[in-house]
């Protein structure tokens, strides 16, 4: 599958995630971005239930760690569930999602940069009653190393133009730590390409592509590729789906690899990259004639 990508910039197989990890060779990925199966989410693809869902995540992220480069991350998309009410007891959030995190520090060895938040901003109504509306979903970041370094720069996102305002007429002191500004006596200008990118990120929830029941947006996976990856890099997605990571890592020109049990899925993501990449030469040749 890897000398597959010297003659091409994806492959993907139709396979469990896991299994076709172990395929590759040792610490070859820089970025593992994908969703699994929700916990507990009825799909046509079967069911995650919250109490297998540790002994499901199990293969992945032993075959992560070892095929993941020293400098390299793994970011899973997920949202918690509820358990069904009973006459005793209410329907109460599930914990899954925390303690997978909580396991992928203290089993894995992984670091925790982050777990970040999709506010989504058109959430389907689940018209709960013993809580409020359900509305966002976990980002689980983590590093291999406990040393990592993040390209911010490559995420930073447009001043407010409140911000722009203080920049404008504030003037700060920094801390004896030198960090950070409180007092007013020098005046800092805003960073050139943006301010500092958030921990949380809104967007609306994809439309449904094809047949597909969960496509992701490709804001999504877009702003993980590009804090921790550089062109030419290694991205994996094993639980591919329609296959917006893949679109996403061709797009910013990072190889792909992506894996899914679903045939019908795998054959679809291939599709669409196949044209992508059709379309990246016609457009190349194209722009090469006009020169
Ligand atoms: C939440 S969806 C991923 C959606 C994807 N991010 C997208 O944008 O289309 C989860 C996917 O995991 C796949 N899947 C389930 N079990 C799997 C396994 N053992 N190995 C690989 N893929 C699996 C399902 O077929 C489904 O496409």
């Amino acid at each position: 599958m890897i000398e597959l990508l010297q003659s091409s910039d994806y492959a993907v197989a139709c396979c469990d995630g896991a299994e076709g990890m172990l395929r590759l060779p040792d610490k070859s990925i820089k970025l593992i971005y994908g969703s699994p199966p929700y916990p507990n989410a009825e799909r046509d693809y079967g069911v995650w239930k919250s109490s297998e869902y540790i002994d499901k995540m199990t293969p992945f992220l032993n075959a992560a760690v070892l095929k993941l480069r020293d400098d390299g991350f793994i970011v899973i998309n997920v949202k918690a569930n509820r358990e069904k009410s009973t006459s005793k007891a209410s329907s109460k959030r599930s914990l899954v999602v925390e303690k997978l995190a909580i396991l992928m520090e203290e089993e894995w060895g992984l670091s925790c940069v982050d777990i970040e938040i999709w506010v989504k901003e058109n959430p389907v109504p689940t018209g709960l009653r013993v809580a409020c509306q359900d509305a966002y979903e976990q980002n689980l970041w983590f590093s291999k190393s406990p040393k990592w370094t993040i390209n911010l720069d490559a995420i930073r996102r447009p001043y407010e133009s409140h911000s722009i305002k203080t920049y404008e007429e504030y003037e700060y002191k920094p801390r004896s730590n030198g960090l950070t500004y409180v007092r007013k006596n020098k005046r800092i200008k805003p960073h050139p390409i943006g301010a500092l990118p958030r921990n949380v990120i809104s967007g609306g929830v994809s439309a449904k592509i094809g047949e597909h029941q969960a496509t992701q947006p490709i804001y999504l996976p877009d702003k993980y590729i590009k804090a921790t990856t550089e062109e030419g890099d290694l991205v994996v997605d094993p639980w591919m789906g329609s296959g917006t990571t893949g679109y996403a890592a061709l797009s910013l020109k990072r190889k792909f690899i992506g894996f899914d049990i679903v045939d019908s899925y795998v054959k679809t993501a291939e599709n669409c990259f196949k044209e992508f990449i059709q379309g990246m030469v016609i457009g190349n040749e194209q722009k090469s004639s006009q020169t």
